[in-house]
């Protein structure tokens, strides 16, 4: 279920079962998101312009804000980047080919390493969850 988190300027909407706990959030700013705290995000903790170009970052989409549509960055240069344990993110738009299928990402794509994720190729969260014996 989607969570709001307000600072009476700008809304973070926050959609849980959308996040891959890539952690960008965690690292890019420590203050505001913490999962140590309740709630986990602190609007107060950094001014409204940090907060939006934090979550404009979410692989995912899982964050966003009430009422903005982020625009494509105007990079046409494709970023990949590791997260340790977790997916291989691809910024700046993929076209994936399988057999049958193609599918288009304009602008970011998570793809699974751990061949765990129930939406294989694509990340859904599960390596953050521990392993089943
Ligand atoms: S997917 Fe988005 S909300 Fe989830 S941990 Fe990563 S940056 Fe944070
Ligand atoms: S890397 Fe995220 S589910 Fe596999």
């Amino acid at each position: 279920m989607e969570k709001e988190y307000t600072n009476g300027e700008i809304t973070v909407l926050w959609k849980p079962e959308q996040c891959i706990h890539s952690g960008i959030c965690l690292r890019g700013l420590p203050k505001v998101f913490n999962l140590k705290q309740r709630p986990w995000v602190n609007m107060e903790a950094a001014d409204s312009e940090a907060i939006v170009n934090l979550v404009r970052e979410c692989p995912s989409k899982a964050l966003s804000i009430k009422g903005v549509k982020f625009k494509e960055k105007s990079n046409s240069e494709v970023e990949v980047t590791l997260i340790p344990g977790g997916p291989l993110i691809v910024k700046g738009g993929a076209t994936v080919f399988d057999k049958k299928t193609k599918e288009v990402f304009e602008e970011t794509v998570s793809f699974c390493r751990c061949k765990r994720s129930a939406k294989y190729p694509y990340c859904d969260g599960t390596h953050a969850q521990p392993k089943e014996n």
